[in-house]
């Protein structure tokens, strides 16, 4: 099926789960054996552009009983990112929203907002997403929308954070977990973890023990930032308890 500019996969015909009056879904695996609900499922969609590990660890991660969290959506902007794969695999509904299809940034964005709203998120997770999203669809997800990015923010922002790490002769670089705010790898910081440098690092090498962190520190984000236990004062992302939430 294909609507204005994007496509959606097969899968997409199936019904999303339902949703309670709070906003979030309840859905049939969430239920016990006695049919009694366990607990509300969080909404989750996860845009990505290439190999889609990070995915894949919020996949396993929403696949755990007691995670609270289902991802419902992955979209990309190319056909060929193998993220969807993992997405398809993992039986989550696609779709793809290519830049090539619309005539200027803007109704790109307007686009993939469209499509993103219609999955109604409770949060948005850029994993591994490699478009600068404009003021449009970071306004229509206000403190819902989270990136992670592979290097000690604010230290090597843009594409090539480990590459330019690596020829900057850091010796301790990382990855940062972040709210996206309307400039890039800039909004208020959740999660930061260091990653060493060792002698004889190539940028894939390194870039592949950074992404073990941001393996552990994404998953737990969408965890948190899903259940509203993320307080935002300025710049600072606070985390509370599940009963402040609740006050
Ligand atoms: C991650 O390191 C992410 O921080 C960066 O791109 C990489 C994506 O990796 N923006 P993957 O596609 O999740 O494997």
């Amino acid at each position: 099926m294909r609507r204005s500019g994007s496509i959606l996969s097969g899968a997409a015909a199936r019904r999303l789960p339902e949703r309670a009056p709070d906003g979030s879904i309840r859905r049939a695996e969430n239920q016990s054996r006695t049919g009694e609900a366990v607990a509300d499922v969080k909404r989750v969609v996860v845009l990505v552009s290439g190999h889609g590990s990070n995915l894949q660890a919020l996949l396993d991660a929403a696949a755990e009983p007691a995670s609270g969290v289902a991802v419902v959506l992955v979209l990309a902007d190319r056909p060929g990112a193998h993220g969807l794969e993992r997405a398809r695999r993992a039986r989550v509904d696609t779709a793809v929203v290519r830049p090539a299809d619309h005539p200027d940034r803007r109704s790109f964005d307007l686009a993939l907002r469209d499509l993103v709203a219609a999955a109604r998120p409770d949060v948005v997770c850029l994993a591994g997403f490699m478009r600068i999203l404009g003021p449009e669809f970071v306004r229509a997800f206000p403190g819902r929308v989270l990136n992670t990015h592979p290097s000690l923010l604010p230290a090597f922002r843009g594409a090539h954070a480990v590459r330019e790490a690596l020829a900057y002769g850091v010796q301790v670089t990382g990855c940062t977990v972040h709210l996206v705010d309307e400039e890039v790898d800039h909004g208020p910081v959740l999660f930061q973890s260091a990653v060493p440098v060792e002698p004889g690092d190539d940028e894939d090498r390194l870039h592949e023990r950074i992404k073990q962190q941001e393996h552990r520190l994404l998953p737990l984000a969408v965890r948190l930032l899903a259940e509203g236990r993320v307080r935002v004062e300025g710049r600072r992302a606070q985390l509370v308890t599940a009963e402040e939430v609740s006050r």
